[in-house]
């Protein structure tokens, strides 16, 4: 089976360019007993791989030069010579950049198709749902009817998270960077109020003035002014699930930290790091709720669909330039 995937050709320095990546061909061999032949039909880009693309000590390895990239990605069995998967069965794997691979099944996560289309398992119920789930009822302990800000509010996480909240009855507030992202949240019932922070001149005051009482839980999707903006609207004993950093993710310096730390102390605040890698124990929960909100209509989501694996990079790139509305994935033909 003919093969092309993405290898690193070197670490980028800020932004990612399209230089950084090479498209490699290469031949698969066949299954042997026990193994089974994959094609993709969608990969996942998510702003954790930037993490990886860099030396940094962090909670995954780094990529490794001259290698494959790896992600999430749904593909089609071809060949099985396993006797739990057969051809045309769908499954997760973490096999992604790549357009095929040959495994031995341990790594499949067979998917069930008739719940939602196969490219949903890279987001609402995949990684970035149960992410959200995650950190808004085990890390932030999000309670009914309490007043949540959400940073991030349109992307993969964040719009579940928006949801979550709100099946709580809490009043939520999106910061977005676009009016369509806005238009999408409110015309789907996801948040109360939308924040544009691209054309807002006071991101603190607009926080205010969407939730005068204060911010009982914050959802940290981007850092840097938004975390100021979240700490300067924090009541007292509020909390903050720090899930993601990604206006820092290009830096070449170390990113400084808010510059009203104080609050955390003068207002007695409660910030907390996690990593949805912690907590697959928690995956068979959140598909039992997932589903539920499904089959009841009550989540919303969608995607931006990249097609073609020549663009899987810019796809990647486009994260961090606001490209994508829900979660970005790459289709294959
Ligand atoms: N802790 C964990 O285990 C975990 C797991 C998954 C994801 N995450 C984190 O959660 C966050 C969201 O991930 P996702 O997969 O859902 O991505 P996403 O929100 O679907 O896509 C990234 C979005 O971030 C926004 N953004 C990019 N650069 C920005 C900047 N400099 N300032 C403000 N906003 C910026 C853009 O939206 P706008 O147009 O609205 O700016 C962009 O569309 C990321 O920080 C990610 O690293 C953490």
């Amino acid at each position: 089976m003919r093969n092309r995937e993405w290898h690193l050709v070197r670490q980028p320095a800020g932004l990612p360019t399209l230089q950084d990546f090479e498209l490699a061909e290469t031949t698969l061999p066949a299954p042997s007993d026990g193994e089974v032949a994959v094609r993709n039909i969608f990969l996942s880009v998510d702003p954790y791989m930037r993490g990886r693309m860099t030396s940094r000590k962090s909670y995954s390895a780094p990529y490794e030069i001259g290698k494959p990239l790896e992600g999430g990605a749904i593909g089609r069995v071809e060949v099985s010579k396993h006797a739990a998967f057969k051809a045309g069965d769908l499954v997760s794997s973490y096999q992604g950049w790549r357009e095929g691979f040959v495994t031995s099944g341990a790594a499949l996560t067979k998917i069930d198709a008739a719940l939602a289309p196969p490219q949903a398992f890279l987001g609402v119920l995949g990684m970035p749902g149960l992410t959200a789930y995650v950190g808004l009822l085990d890390i932030a302990k999000l309670s009914d009817g309490e007043s949540v800000l959400v940073s991030g509010a349109a992307g993969a996480v964040g719009s579940v998270v928006c949801q979550i909240a709100k099946g709580k009855g809490c009043r939520v507030v999106g910061v977005v960077g676009s009016e369509d992202k806005a238009k999408w949240l409110l015309d789907h019932h996801c948040i109360d109020a939308a924040i544009n922070y691209r054309t807002t001149p006071n991101l603190r005051l607009a926080i205010q003035t969407a939730l005068p009482g204060g911010v009982d839980v914050t959802f940290e999707n981007v850092g840097g002014p938004h975390l100021e903006a979240a700490l300067a609207c924090a009541k007292d004993f509020g909390r903050v699930a720090v899930c993601g950093l990604i206006s820092g993710y290009n830096a070449t310096e170390i990113t400084p930290g808010p510059r009203n730390f104080a609050d955390l102390l003068v207002k007695r605040l409660t910030m907390r790091g996690f990593i949805v890698s912690d907590h697959w124990n928690r995956m068979p929960d959140f598909l039992r709720d997932m589903a539920g909100w499904i089959r009841a209509g009550k989540m919303a989501w969608t995607e931006t669909i990249v097609e073609g694996i020549e663009n899987t990079p810019s796809a990647f790139v486009g994260l961090f330039e606001g490209k994508n509305l829900g979660k970005m994935v790459v289709k294959l033909s």
